[in-house]
């Protein structure tokens, strides 16, 4: 996820960079390990600063060396995905010949496929991004007709993946082209100027009409109008609409805090991550590895450490690479590991989990295993990041950056990493052939939009929150991989709302916490499929078994389970014919739901719970 502006006034003047980079400021959220701007100056030349880190070295940078003035001026703030932030890799992305400059937020596809086309024709690659290859073949496209709105067409055309595009062409200074698929831009009407943008944060301090785009459409924004059309070339409408949030609001996208944002996210989150995955040869790819396959191959035991979260994640991963693999998968929160002198050789493979890539805990637990010759592979949401940097593979989650302390959108989105490694591994170990694990990634790629069909259910969870909001204990209960969905659940509820929150296995409930059970406490299950009877059954018998004892059970199940009305206050569904062992992707979402709103009915800071932090540096 990355931050794009875009500017188009009347006259040149300085203003272009100052709103490019106001609108910057305000997309911080959606990324930050690298920025960048260009202009076009009166001498026909583009003009970009790129800078890694945050906004402000680019700043200081024009600072030092200010840009020439200019009627136009593209932004972008980036959130890496192919290759790591540095000044190289930051946007925008000059082409080969100078002529088109270009921001991008989103994932290409056939990124590799560009590259060798590129290199056929001698042209070289200056960074490790997807983005560089669309640049220059747009310069190509744009070169045969010098239409930068039907080049762009073109190549939006030949490009698979999501996409935001913003691109200037030297030759041609008084307007910018953008176009979208599966990625976000909103165009912004000025008196005079014009603006584009990834959402209306990029220019609500300039103006409040808006028009908002359709899929697959390319818009010429020049000072005093726009052009829409579909990438066919056909003219289309963009839908007007006035912005009525507060600047602080459009950050957040409109909600009142980042947490509810970023689990409304989700969908986006788990599509992101699996996206771009399969090779050209069928198979799994990860995003960078110097283990070798033959490693792979010979590894006897699977350890997972992480903290928080990312080590519940880590247990969903437990149940699914164990069975697809059949390789035994310990999971060890990091800190505990590094100091028991845990049994770790060159044929253990360690799992770090981490959206940050900065928990002290788990890089110390990282060079332990290392140390003792075992090979460590990350899964980790921020590139660049230590973790990312000292493993020795990488598979990146695609959450976006994650502003709220508490972890919602970065869980699913480790979940469904874990689930391509589990296939990763199968597949290289041969516990599953090619069209199996196809199989598996068809049911992953359904799995977006059966969390969003599940986020549908908000309006009850929060009337559900606000009725037990002065309750002050909860207990949750899973079984199987709804265990680590009920650990997650009890401490989502802690870190926001303060309040007294047990997760356990449900089989355990009769070896302790029944005792817990007394009239009203509020008692949540994730109840299996009825298609693992089971397991169901189980379940079902412990539902009876807290309310007989004046519990107020709360129960999250499959849609068409009845088997649990009768037994629950309060009945939550999610989509059936989801595989069990993707279950935690949907479970988890009205739970997080339900903890964000209790904090809320409470009236506490969501974003920022006491005492806690978003990366814990220290051990
Ligand atoms: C802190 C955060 C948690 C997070 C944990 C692990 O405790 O408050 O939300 O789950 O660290 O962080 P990581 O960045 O390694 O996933």
């Amino acid at each position: 996820m990355c931050g794009i502006v875009g500017f188009v006034g009347a006259d040149a003047s300085n203003r272009s960079v100052q709103v490019a980079l106001q609108g910057l400021g305000r997309l911080e959220y959606r990324g930050y390990d690298s920025a960048g701007v260009a202009t076009i100056g009166s001498d026909g030349t583009i003009h970009v600063v790129k800078k890694a880190g945050r906004l402000t070295n680019v700043v200081d940078a024009l600072a030092k060396h200010p840009l020439p003035e200019s009627s136009l001026a593209i932004g972008h703030t980036r959130w890496a995905t192919h290759g790591g932030p540095t000044d190289q890799n930051a946007h925008p992305h000059l082409s080969f010949d100078g002529r088109v400059a270009l921001v991008h937020n989103g994932i290409i596809e056939n990124a590799d496929e560009l590259a060798s086309e590129l290199a056929d024709r001698g042209i070289a690659l200056a960074s490790e991004t997807d983005t560089e290859t669309a640049v220059h073949h747009l310069a190509l496209e744009l070169a045969k007709d010098d239409d930068l709105l039907a080049a762009m067409c073109r190549l939006a055309r030949k490009l698979r993946g999501s996409f935001t595009l913003v691109a200037i062409d030297r030759d041609n200074p008084n307007h910018l082209v953008a176009a979208r698929r599966n990625s976000p831009l909103v165009v912004g009407l000025g008196e005079g100027e014009n603006y584009v943008g990834s959402d209306v944060s990029a220019f609500v301090d300039e103006t409040r009409d808006a028009l908002e785009l359709e899929q697959d459409t390319a818009v010429d924004v020049y000072s005093d109008h726009v052009v829409i059309v579909d990438f066919d070339g056909n003219p289309t409408q963009g839908h007007p609409f006035t912005v009525d949030w507060s600047v602080d609001a459009a950050v957040k996208d409109g909600y009142s805090t980042f947490m509810e944002k970023e689990i409304r996210e989700e969908p986006t989150a788990v599509l992101e991550t699996l996206r771009g995955r399969l090779g050209t040869d069928g198979k799994l790819r990860l995003d960078s590895s110097s283990i070798s396959e033959d490693v792979f191959r010979r590894i006897d035991k699977i350890i997972v450490v992480a903290c928080g979260t990312a080590a519940y994640a880590g247990y969903v991963a437990k149940y699914a690479i164990e069975h697809w693999c059949r390789i035994p998968v310990e999971v060890e929160l990091a800190h505990e590991f590094r100091y028991r002198d845990p049994v770790v050789n060159e044929k253990t493979l360690v799992v770090a989990i981490s959206q940050s890539g900065e928990t002290m805990d788990t890089i110390m637990a990282i060079r332990h295993a290392r140390e003792q010759g075992s090979k460590v592979l990350a899964i980790v949401n921020t590139h660049g990041s230590s973790i990312a940097r000292e493993a020795d593979a990488v598979l990146y989650t695609h959450a976006g950056p994650e502003i709220a302390v508490a972890s919602t959108k970065a869980f699913v989105a480790q979940i469904a990493a874990c689930y391509l490694l589990g296939l990763y591994l199968a597949e290289l170990r041969g516990n599953k052939y090619v069209d199996e694990v196809a199989d598996y990634l068809d049911e992953l790629n359904k799995m977006p939009e059966r969390i969003q069909k599940v986020l549908e259910q908000e309006p009850r969870i929060t009337a559900l929150a606000e009725e037990l909001k002065d309750k002050d204990g909860f207990l949750f209960l899973g079984r199987h991989v709804g265990y680590p969905v009920a650990l997650e659940a009890a401490l989502k509820c802690k870190e926001v709302s303060y309040v007294h929150a047990e997760g356990y296995a449900a089989g355990e409930l009769k070896h302790g916490p029944i005792a817990l059970i007394e009239e009203g406490l509020p008692v949540f299950f994730i109840v299996p499929t009825p298609r693992r009877p089971e397991l169901h059954a189980k379940v079902l018998s412990n539902v009876q078994e807290v309310r007989a004892r004046g519990a107020h059970v709360i129960v999250i199940a499959e849609e068409g389970d009845d088997s649990v009305e009768e037994f629950a206050h309060q009945v939550f569904r999610v989509p059936l014919s989801t595989p069990t062992l993707m279950m935690p992707l949907v479970t988890v979402a009205p739970l997080q739901l339900f903890a964000l709103r209790l904090a809320q009915a409470k009236g506490l800071d969501v974003d920022k719970p006491r005492n806690l932090a978003k990366s814990v540096t220290v051990e």
